[in-house]
């Protein structure tokens, strides 16, 4: 007679009803943000190095929205490529209540209001040296500066009808800066999704094609963006952001950071989101072009892999494609 386990853990393993019925986790289109970017332009416009997405004008940027509504996705994420002419030093474009941005907001809200409209905090679209902020002579981004202007750029989103604000700006205080200005505005409902822990990473090339910030980048954001190598940082940055009044937090990039999204949640029981980067997004999509990997299943995983991790929710430039295979 054999003693042979009678514990046999591949036994829930043998179906597919059985798998369904066992299984921790669970992935449904409700758990993704879908971002998007916009252009000023008449036509929609693919970008090279993020194959399968395009920037889009206004008219495109509100039929993705009802494509969200009609696939369940609850919120798009919007991101503007500011015509060059209008980029400047201190960014002022991003304080214009009529800029590519707040017309995006207002378009949607208009047509598909039903749909949440999260809004990026930070200056790069608008800056002609591609930083997140306001810079000094030597070239440093200045701190405080930057903090009030983002609070005033915070206010234009939420009066364009913002549903959520998200600094990805990584100043510090300015989280505490933007719910003071959105109380004392008239905005106290308007969320604020702070990129908490954002590192300064490789993962952001295609990004930054995307909006324009790419040619113009001086240097690195190495000054404000967290070291890769830092985790307590990581839940010092999130300890301020909360104490400052952000309703969520976000850990970016991704994968490379899953171990950062679960102490960040088993330390403070908060919403916490991830962020699946565009160069997190363009390496599925290579391994799916080599036939390296299969790319259906290389999205699921992944998307799974959050919300195994503790993810609320995942902005993801495969949100649209993963509701697709969800719902089926
Ligand atoms: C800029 C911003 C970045 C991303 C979101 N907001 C890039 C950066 O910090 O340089 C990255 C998103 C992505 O790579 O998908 N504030």
């Amino acid at each position: 007679m054999s003693s042979y386990p009678a514990l046999r853990l591949r036994r829930t393993r043998a179906a597919d009803w059985s798998r369904r019925m066992h299984a921790e986790t669970v992935l449904t289109a409700a758990d993704l943000i879908w971002p998007l970017f916009v252009t000023a332009g008449e036509s929609e416009e693919p970008i090279g190095t993020l194959p399968g997405v395009s920037r889009w004008p206004i008219g495109g940027i509100v039929e993705r929205a009802r494509e969200a509504r009609d696939l369940g996705i609850p919120c798009v994420a919007l991101f503007p490529n500011t015509p060059p002419e209008l980029r400047s030093d201190d960014g002022a474009e991003a304080l214009n209540p009529n800029n590519l941005m707040c017309r995006a907001i207002r378009a949607i809200k208009e047509a598909v209001p039903e749909v949440g409209v999260l809004t990026d905090v930070a200056l790069d679209p608008y800056t002609a040296h591609g930083h997140d902020g306001l810079v000094d002579d030597n070239g440093y981004v200045v701190n405080d500066a930057t903090a009030e202007a983002l609070a005033r750029q915070a206010l234009v989103q939420a009066a364009a009808g913002a549903d959520i604000v998200a600094p990805s700006d990584m100043m510090d205080g300015r989280v505490g800066r933007i719910r003071e200005a959105l109380e004392a505005g008239g905005y106290a409902n308007v969320q604020i999704m702070a990129y908490a822990a954002k590192y300064a990473s490789g993962f952001y090339g295609p990004f930054r094609e995307a909006v324009g910030s790419s040619g113009l980048l001086k240097g690195d954001k190495k000054t404000y963006q967290m070291d890769p190598a830092n985790a307590e940082e990581a839940l010092r940055e999130v300890a301020l952001d909360l104490a400052e009044g952000a309703d969520s937090v976000m850990v970016k990039p991704g994968l490379p950071y899953l171990d950062i999204l679960l102490r960040v949640k088993n330390a403070f029981e908060v919403p916490v989101f991830a962020y699946q980067t565009s160069g997190e997004y363009a390496m599925i999509e290579a391994a799916a072009a080599t036939g390296a990997g299969e790319r259906d299943v290389l999205v699921l995983e992944t998307l799974m892999a959050f919300k195994r991790a503790g993810a609320s929710g995942v902005l993801s430039y495969h949100a649209a494609h993963a509701a697709r295979l969800l719902n089926r």
